[in-house]
This record gives structure tokens, sequence and C-alpha cells, in this order.
């Protein structure tokens, strides 16, 4: 199904703005809620309509969701470590802000809704790859939230809103920016490759995460919102890798011989996080394709071509 008028909220952001390309691929109308606090302006196609917006305010999300046949919502406070210190902005945004999404769906009669949750609702469970059916333990505000506006989804099915949360691993690849204190590891180890600067790994290096393409990530929001299935899915390739084997491949990518600096774990950092994905697999068609050796090539091209 093509042609649709869809809506991204958090459009202008990393996995949003590679949401929407996929979805204007497909032949949709994109239209962008966004109140560019982390987002940028210049990963929004010219052919997309921006509503530079706060998702806090809710009749702002009504205006932009007037007419859409579904939304995609990523907007959201995404760092685990301020979600610490500033719980209740943390909070504002992630379920108050998820809730204004829904009361829009529910005003205008918007059928399908798929949501930007997180593998941090895990918490720290042992070792084994995680499933959907485990108890979730969310260790952080910002964990705490998602899980806040997973239930959400479910009140809202009741007022025909039909949603779908994709629970979202370590993803990765062009656009994610390293310019934050709290960005993830691969744009940070990229940018400081680049400029043959040390590593900085936390804790011992051995901690594992599952890093997800967002080629793939776009494939699987474009799979969930054609599909008339509801719950929680996650989203991973199922393969943990160590943080210190991706700072050395990184480090050997990049041609940086400088020793890493080790420092200090985080709070709220969970030792091993995979995903188990029979569940997305089986029911919506979806698994990964990137390699871990070709997205880092595709994402390290893309520093490459800022830095100059
Ligand atoms: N990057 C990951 O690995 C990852 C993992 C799990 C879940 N997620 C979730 O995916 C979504 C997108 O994350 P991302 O990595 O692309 O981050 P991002 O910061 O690039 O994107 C978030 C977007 O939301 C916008 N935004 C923030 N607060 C807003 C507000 N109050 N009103 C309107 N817009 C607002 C920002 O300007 C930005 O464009 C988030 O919901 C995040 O929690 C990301």
């Amino acid at each position: 199904m093509s042609g649709r008028s869809v809506l991204v909220t958090g459009g202008a952001g990393f996995i949003g703005s590679h949401v929407g390309e996929r979805f204007a691929q497909r032949g949709d109308d994109v239209r962008v809620l966004d109140d560019l606090s982390t987002g940028l302006r210049s990963n929004c196609d010219a052919g997309w309509r921006l509503f530079e917006a706060d998702v806090r305010d809710p009749a702002a999300v009504r205006e932009a969701a007037a007419g859409v046949d579904l939304v995609l919502h990523f907007a959201a406070f995404t760092s685990v470590p301020e979600s610490f210190e500033r719980t209740a902005d943390c909070r504002a945004t992630n379920v108050a802000g998820t809730r204004n999404v829904l009361d829009a769906c529910a005003h205008h009669g918007v059928q399908r809704l798929v949501f930007a949750s997180t593998c941090a609702v895990y918490g720290e469970l042992p070792e084994a790859p995680k499933a959907e059916t485990e108890r979730p333990e969310p260790r952080s505000p910002y964990a705490v939230s998602k899980l806040e506006g997973e239930r959400l989804l479910e009140e809202y099915a009741r007022a025909g809103v039909t949603s779908t949360a994709l629970r979202l691993f370590n993803v990765y690849g062009p656009r994610q920016l390293a310019n934050s204190a709290y960005a993830a590891a691969i744009p940070i180890f990229m940018e400081r490759g680049l400029q043959g600067q040390a590593l900085t790994i936390y804790g011992d290096g051995h901690q594992k995460r599952d890093f997800v393409f967002v080629s793939d990530v776009a494939e699987a929001f474009l799979l969930a919102a054609s599909s008339s299935r509801s719950g929680v899915y996650n989203v991973g390739t199922g393969r943990a890798v160590e943080i210190l084997e991706l700072a050395n491949a990184i480090a050997a990518l990049t041609e940086d011989p400088t020793a890493h600096h080790f420092v200090p774990t985080r709070p709220g950092d969970a030792r091993t996080s995979a995903a188990d994905i029979t569940r997305i697999r089986e029911a919506l068609d979806w698994s990964p394709t990137c390699t871990l050796e070709r997205g880092l090539s595709e994402t390290l091209k893309w520093y490459r071509r800022i830095a100059r």
C-alpha cells in the first residue's frame, strides 16, 4: 500500500529521517512534527511538510495529525544518563507527549501508529537474548517513560488506534550525531577515530550491545505500519558485539593508532544487550540484511564526508 499520508514525529532526527525517506520512496506523502531540539531541518527532504512544534503541545500535535493515515512516533527525550538529572522533562516528552500523539490519532480517526520504544526496558536481565515475553526491568527514568509509552498504546487500542511498539536495540548509521556528551558509541568512535584521538570506553569494554543498521530499522517500521498486527517487537540483529571489539574495528577502519581511554562505567548502562528477534521474524517477516562490516563502512563514508 502506498500513497498514504504519514506523520513522522521526530522526523528531523537520525532514525525518523531515514524512516521518512523509506516511506517517501514508496510514494507516501511525508509530514514531520519536530521541535528541532536535536534534529536538523537539513535531514528533512524538501518535499516534506515540516511542523516545527513540540510534541508536548496537544494543539500542535492535533494540527499536524489532521488527515493523516498513519503516525510514526519518534519524538523523544532520548538520553539515558540525562534522564536521571532531568526526569520531569523526560516524562513530559516521552509520556505526556506520547499521550498527545495518541489523543490526536483518536481525535482524527488515525487507525495506525508505530512507536519507537527501546531495548532499555529490559534493563539488566541475564545474558541470554531478550525476548518480548520477559518481564521488563527498566533501570532509568528514560526506560520507565518508554515502557509507559507502550502501556499508553494498549490503553488507546480501546479507542480504535491500532499500534505497534518496536523495541529498538542500538541503532547506527549516517546522520547519527556525535556532538552530545551522551551520544552513542559508534558516532563518537568514528569521529574521534577520524581525528586520530583515543576512543573512550566505559568500564572494561566487555559489555555487549546489539547494533542494528538504520536502513534495517526503517524497513521494520514499514512492515509494522503495513501490517494489521499490534503488540511489541524487538528490532535488533540477535548478535551481541563487545564494545572493545567495536572500538578495535573502528580504530582499524579509521587507521587510528591511539590507545583506548578507559573510564568508569555509567549509571543505567546494561552489561549485555542482545535481541531475540524470533517474534518479528515470524509475525512481520522482518530480518536484518546489513552486516556490521557493511554498516560500519557505509557509516564511516558519511562521517568522512561531513568531516571535510
Ligand atoms: N538511536 C537508538 O539507538 C535508539 C534506540 C532505542 C530507541 N530509540 C528511539 O528512537 C527515537 C529516535 O531516536 P534518534 O536516535 O533518532 O534520536 P534523535 O535525537 O536523532 O531524534 C529525536 C527527534 O525528536 C525530536 N524531538 C525531541 N524532543 C521533541 C519534542 N519535545 N517535540 C518534538 N520533537 C522533539 C528531536 O529534535 C529529534 O529530531 C527516539 O524515540 C528514541 O528513544 C533510539
